[in-house]
This record gives C-alpha cells, sequence and structure tokens, in this order.
C-alpha cells in the first residue's frame, strides 16, 4: 500500500486505465469506455465535486443517487465516525451497542407511532426485512394465516436483491433477471402526466389508488400480507401522488389487514421539503424502511422500523416446542456498524440543527419555480416534484407526449454537464420512457446555486 493521501499525487492516466482494468460500473453498458472515459470523481465540498482531470460540478444529484443529504465534505461526520471507531468498530448486532441504541431512539422520537428498529446495511435489504416479516407471520400468526403476497406499484423500485426486485415496477431493472420470487402482484402507478385511466385529475376519482383494492380480491385477500410504495416515487420518474391518494390506500389496506409498507430510502430525511416523504400526506405506516439518507452515504446503513404490535407477534417462548422458532430469524453482518450509525446521528444532528428539511421546502420550491419556467420550451413535457426533488420529463411532441429517444436524453445529458451541472436521469427503468431528468440536490442548497442549475439545463435546451 502506498501513503498518499491526496488525489494530485496520484498518476491520473494510471487512474483511468485502473478504473477501465478493474471496475465494473453499476448499471453501465461497459463497451463505450473502451473508447470513452470514465468520470472519476475526487473530491466534493457542499454541493461541489471535482472529477480527477480538475473539472468542477455542482452536484445536483445529491452524489448520483440522491443520498448525500447533508452535502460532500462534512468534517464532523468524519471526526465522529474516527472517534468511534477507535472506541469500538464493530460489534454483531445480536448485541447491543452505544451508538446503535441512540440512534434507534433518534428514530423512533422522529416516527412516533412505530417502535422497533432493524439495522442492515442496504434499502433492498431493508425492503427484505419488511417481505421477511410479512411472510413469516403469514406462518407463525393465526390471524394472518396465508397472507404472504406483498403488492408494489408500477413504476416503483425498490432494490436490487432478488426479492426486492420481484417486487419492483420498472421492466428494464427486471429483464433478463427472472424468475422472479412468488408472491408479489403489480398495481398501477399514480402519475396523473401519463395516467394508466387515460383518466385527468380532479375528475377522476383517484382510481388509481382505488385500483389496489381490484389486485386484492383478484390475488385473493386471504393472501395478501402487505403492500409497498415509494411515498414519492424516485427511480421511476419523480411522480408525485396527489393529496387523496394515501388515505385511500390506507384504507383498502386497513380493510384488508395487509400492512402498509412505506419504502423511505429516497424520501426520508428531508429529501421532499418534510422530514418524512409519507409527512406530505394523511398517512399511517405500519413498517417503514429507509437507507440512502440516513447516514448521507457517508457510511452504508439502513432501517425496517416496525409498529410495536407487528413486533410483539414475535415474542415467542423459547421453551415452547410449538414456537420456538417464532422470533424474527433474520440477521445483518453490516447492521452492527457502529461507525455507521454514529455517521447517522451526526447526520441528523446537522439535518436537524441546520434546519435543513426547512431549507429543503423553501429552496425546492424555488428550484421547481425554475423549471417550470422552461415548460414552454420545445421537448419539456411535464415538470414535477416536491422539495428538492424535481423531475422533467422531456418529449417530441407535446400533444401526443411521445418520449425522445435515449439517445436523445444521453445527448441532453451530456450538454447539462458541459455547463458544468450534474443531473440524474430515469436509468435503464422503464421502456421507451428513461427521459425523465431528476435534481436532487443536497439539502444545504441556495437559491443561486439552484439558479445554477435552471440556466444549465436552459442552455443545453437552447443549443439541442
Ligand atoms: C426507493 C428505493 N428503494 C430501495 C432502493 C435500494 O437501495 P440500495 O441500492 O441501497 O439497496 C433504492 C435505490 O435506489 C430506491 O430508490
Amino acid at each position: 500500500m502506498d501513503n498518499k493521501t491526496n488525489w494530485l499525487d496520484y498518476d491520473v492516466d494510471e487512474m483511468v486505465r485502473g478504473d477501465r482494468d478493474y471496475l465494473w460500473h453499476h448499471i453501465k453498458p461497459h463497451k463505450v469506455f473502451q473508447t470513452a472515459e470514465q468520470m472519476i470523481i475526487v473530491e466534493g465540498k457542499g454541493l461541489r465535486v471535482k472529477d480527477i482531470r480538475g473539472r468542477e460540478y455542482l452536484d445536483a444529484t445529491s452524489g448520483g443517487v440522491w443520498s448525500v443529504m447533508v452535502g460532500h465534505g462534512r468534517d464532523s461526520i468524519a471526526a465522529a465516525v474516527y472517534e468511534q471507531l477507535k472506541i469500538l468498530s464493530y460489534y454483531a448486532g445480536t448485541v447491543g451497542n452505544i451508538p446503535g441504541i441512540k440512534f434507534a431512539a433518534k428514530l423512533i422520537e422522529l416516527l412516533p407511532r412505530l417502535s422497533k428498529v432493524f439495522f442492515s446495511n442496504s434499502g433492498s435489504e431493508a425492503n427484505e426485512k419488511a417481505f421477511k416479516v410479512v411472510r413469516q407471520l403469514s406462518h407463525i400468526d393465526p390471524d394472518r394465516k396465508g397472507k404472504y403476497k406483498v403488492l408494489f406499484r408500477d413504476r416503483d423500485y425498490h432494490g436490487t436483491t432478488i426479492g426486492a426486485l420481484s417486487a419492483t415496477g420498472q421492466m428494464e431493472r427486471k429483464q433478463d433477471f427472472g424468475p422472479f420470487a412468488e408472491g408479489f402482484a403489480e398495481f398501477p402507478h399514480m402519475l396523473c402526466y401519463r395516467c394508466p385511466f387515460g383518466k385527468s385529475y380532479p375528475g377522476c376519482d383517484i382510481d388509481c389508488a382505488r385500483s389496489l383494492e381490484d389486485v386484492i380480491l383478484k390475488e385473493g385477500p386471504d393472501t395478501v400480507g402487505g403492500c409497498i410504495v415509494e411515498p414519492i416515487t424516485a427511480g421511476g420518474g419523480i411522480m408525485v401522488p396527489v393529496q387523496e391518494y394515501y388515505p385511500i390506500l390506507q384504507t383498502i389496506c386497513r380493510k384488508y389487514g395487509v400492512y402498509l409498507i412505506m419504502d423511505e430510502v429516497v424520501c426520508g430525511f428531508g429529501r421532499t421539503g418534510k422530514f418524512w416523504g409519507h409527512d406530505q400526506y394523511d398517512v399511517d405506516p405500519d413498517i417503514i424502511t429507509m437507507a440512502k439518507g440516513l447516514a448521507s452515504s457517508y457510511m452504508p446503513l439502513s432501517a425496517t422500523v416496525f409498529r410495536q404490535n407487528i413486533f410483539d407477534k414475535f415474542l415467542c417462548d423459547p421453551g415452547q416446542p410449538a414456537e420456538r422458532m417464532n422470533y424474527f430469524r433474520d440477521i445483518s453482518t453490516y447492521g452492527g456498524c457502529t461507525g455507521a450509525m454514529t455517521a447517522a446521528l451526526e447526520s441528523t444532528r446537522i439535518i436537524e440543527e441546520e434546519q435543513l428539511v426547512e431549507n429543503s421546502r423553501v429552496v425546492g420550491a424555488y428550484l421547481l419555480e425554475g423549471l417550470q419556467s422552461l415548460s414552454d420550451m420545445k421537448l419539456v413535457g411535464d415538470v414535477r416534484g416536491k422539495g428538492l426533488f424535481c423531475g422533467m420529463e422531456f418529449v417530441k411532441d407535446k400533444q401526443t407526449k411521445e418520449s425522445i429517444t435515449e439517445g436523445e436524453m444521453g445527448r441532453l445529458m451530456g450538454l447539462v454537464a458541459a455547463e458544468g451541472v450534474l443531473v440524474g436521469r430515469t436509468n435503464s427503468s422503464l421502456p421507451g420512457n428513461n427521459t425523465i431528468m431528476n435534481f436532487a440536490p443536497a439539502l444545504v442548497a441556495t437559491k443561486s446555486e439552484m439558479d445554477e442549475i435552471v440556466t444549465a439545463v436552459k442552455r443545453a435546451l437552447e443549443k439541442f
């Protein structure tokens, strides 16, 4: 191992070669890297990042997947993790540790209607825990016998593992990875711009929410135990349901004894301008999953948070042969990383102390307004969002809403990057519809930084 601590000490070409020779990047067709160079990010502060060639960008993606909530380069998180690692770096989640206890208590303070926190290491895994709880109860709880199925929404994404992918409504993420796990079924999405029922709000009776009941009846109410949704759909195209949506969904879930599982992996920790995405609605989920912004991705950590009455169903007597296996038999090695919980505590402290949720609401509304001011430009079909989480959908024809091609979308992304701003997009998710640009800057964003984003998109559209 060398003792270089500064990226400037490295030979740029050697690193570029190393990237090409050794790394298999996420969700990328690699043939292009035989000729093109992959971007290598080397440092970041706030919203600014720098690549290995010394080019600076405004990161409008919070680290690419909307997760660095408090911005890049926070010394206090690094210092807190360093101090904790010196005391105790790890002990498995089969026992307790101080940062874990403190952060779980913090989460319950933030989610007062829930009461038990299970730590793991990724958003996919957090969702798997929710599915496993639903499934185990379908065996051990006489009131929930056979209720093992989990319903998910078209265009929602819940992770990369086979279980989470089975519960995912994005065909391109699933293609060629089958066969999928049995026990998952889809219900329609809720994007008004492309209403699956061809209707318009408010005269639609919110059929998208009501359609959940049809799917429960079709699958058999005695077989359905859970329904998982993103409060605001992220990777499927920044889709914000109308206010009436979740109360209807919840009423249907309660009617049929279906647990409502809210996947807050993206929306949690202030992304949408409220602490939790579901706080935007009058809804009271039974299980909540979270990752990404939990520790602002300074360290990997996820959590699945349950209602007390769900936890209580697993309180079995180990001395009784008939029930000795009825505890939640699940483990996650990295659910015991004390550094990750310390990072989460410090990141959450920063979010609260610097009032970043309120900043997300105010600066996010400003960003949305700025992006909406481009609505009359060519290609701009729809602009939508909540808080510092916005999407812009591009179409060839505003009347027919025919999407631009993926090639055109790629070119547009390149033009925005050339303006010095990194934005995101629907990526390998929706056949024919990977044409939604997304904006999710860190919650420390300022209005003038939002002006930079809007200007970059405007210039890119002008040059297109
Ligand atoms: C809503 C949602 N849930 C779950 C996941 C999976 O999280 P991870 O990549 O940490 O497994 C993602 C990832 O993007 C996500 O957007």
